[in-house]
């Protein structure tokens, strides 16, 4: 079992990383928290998966438990889901102390998270990521939202998990794209802070063991999110790959999914930095590497103009200049800025 204390504005939250850890999803949060009574959401996947292990876990702890259902996917990260979510949680009567169970990926821990923070204007939640994804990167950092029909993530608020429990266990059942979702990235964060998880993505062993790997994922996502919580300032480093990743994303109508586009979108970005800066190329090879031994393809079908002209409506470049990554080497990267004016050029540079 590893456990890693996350500081947050509000206090402190851990994050519970062991093996068969959904069978006492109960004990571990009746250490955590007063209240006995929950709302568990889910999407319809891992309601049939594992809310029957975390329902009877959590009733023979004491909780008493109304359970929300959505259909699974991206497409169900709406408003409109979030409004039901609320009248649930009404309906079986939760009241300020009580709190909310995301169990299962991204989708359902942005979207309970919402839910939590404007439910009575804020109640507590408790993450159960089923996603490597989620896992390594959603379910920490208090980043809560749903998308709007403009864009992802449009809508949304900061609200910290009273804590996160991870068991590798649920990976198991994983489709192998949605795994490659998380290494890519774990990647991400290999490249961004290097160190032991540089060596094990390097050697692609990312899934051998799991408890270590998401471990350090989460402390190397903590100390962004503790610097800066609200995402002003180094937390941006996090962005690496998601300039061109989501253009690439979103130009594909999201056929493409999110890690491969990020994949695609480290390696783009990496090429254009270089270009730009006339820095030295090695950090490519390197970066192409790790993608390489872990099976992660990133050969972008696309052209810069394709690329350019949905890239301007990214939400992040709304100001007159744009915050690109510079990957000066593996635990080295800087946040440098250019102006928007140059995202074709910065675009053009990485294909
Ligand atoms: N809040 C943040 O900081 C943050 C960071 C990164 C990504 N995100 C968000 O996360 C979302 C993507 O997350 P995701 O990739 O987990 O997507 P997801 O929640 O849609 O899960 C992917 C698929 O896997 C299924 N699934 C989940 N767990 C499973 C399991 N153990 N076995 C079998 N199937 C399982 C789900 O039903 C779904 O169909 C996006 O909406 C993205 O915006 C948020
Ligand atoms: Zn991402």
């Amino acid at each position: 079992m590893k456990s890693i204390t996350v500081k947050a504005q509000n206090g402190t939250y851990d994050v519970v990383i062991d093996r068969g850890l959904l069978s006492r999803v109960g004990v571990l949060l009746a250490e955590r928290l007063e209240s006995r009574h929950a709302l568990l959401v889910c999407d319809d996947v891992t309601a049939r998966l594992y809310s029957g292990t975390v329902t009877a876990s959590l009733e023979s702890a004491g909780f008493d438990i109304a359970t929300f259902v959505f259909p699974h996917g991206e497409a169900n990260k709406r408003w409109n889901m979030v409004g039901e979510i609320l009248e649930k949680a009404a309906s079986a009567n939760l009241n300020r102390s009580d709190f909310f169970i995301a169990l299962g990926g991204g989708v359902c821990g942005d979207m309970t998270g919402f839910a939590a923070a404007v439910y009575l204007r804020g109640v507590p939640f408790v993450q159960i990521p089923t996603t490597l994804l989620a896992a390594v990167d959603a379910s920490v950092g208090g980043k809560t939202g749903v998308d709007l029909g403009t864009g992802k993530n449009l809508a949304g608020a900061f609200h910290q998990p009273a804590c996160v429990l991870f068991d590798p266990d649920v990976i198991a059942t994983l489709p192998v794209a949605c795994v490659d979702e998380g290494k890519a990235e774990i990647i991400k964060h290999a490249v961004l802070a290097g160190g032991r998880l540089y060596e094990i993505a390097l050697g692609g062993t990312l899934l051998d063991d799991m408890e270590e790997v998401v471990a350090l994922n989460v402390e190397i996502k903590r100390s962004y999110v503790q610097a800066d919580p609200f995402d002003t300032g180094c937390r941006q480093l996090l962005n690496f790959g998601h300039t061109i990743g989501h253009a690439i994303e979103k130009f594909s109508g999201y056929t493409i999914p999110h890690g491969q586009a990020v994949a695609m979108g480290m390696v783009a970005e990496t090429k254009s930095f270089i270009k730009l800066y006339n820095e030295k190329p090695e950090i490519l090879e390197i970066i192409k590497s790790l993608l390489e031994k872990n099976s992660i393809k990133f050969d972008i079908p696309y052209t810069a103009q394709e690329l350019a002209q949905v890239a301007i409506h990214d939400k992040k470049m709304a100001s007159g200049n744009l915050n690109i990554i510079a990957p000066l080497g593996i635990g080295n990267c800087q946040i440098r800025s250019i102006p928007v004016s140059r995202l074709e050029e910065y675009i053009e540079g990485g294909l």
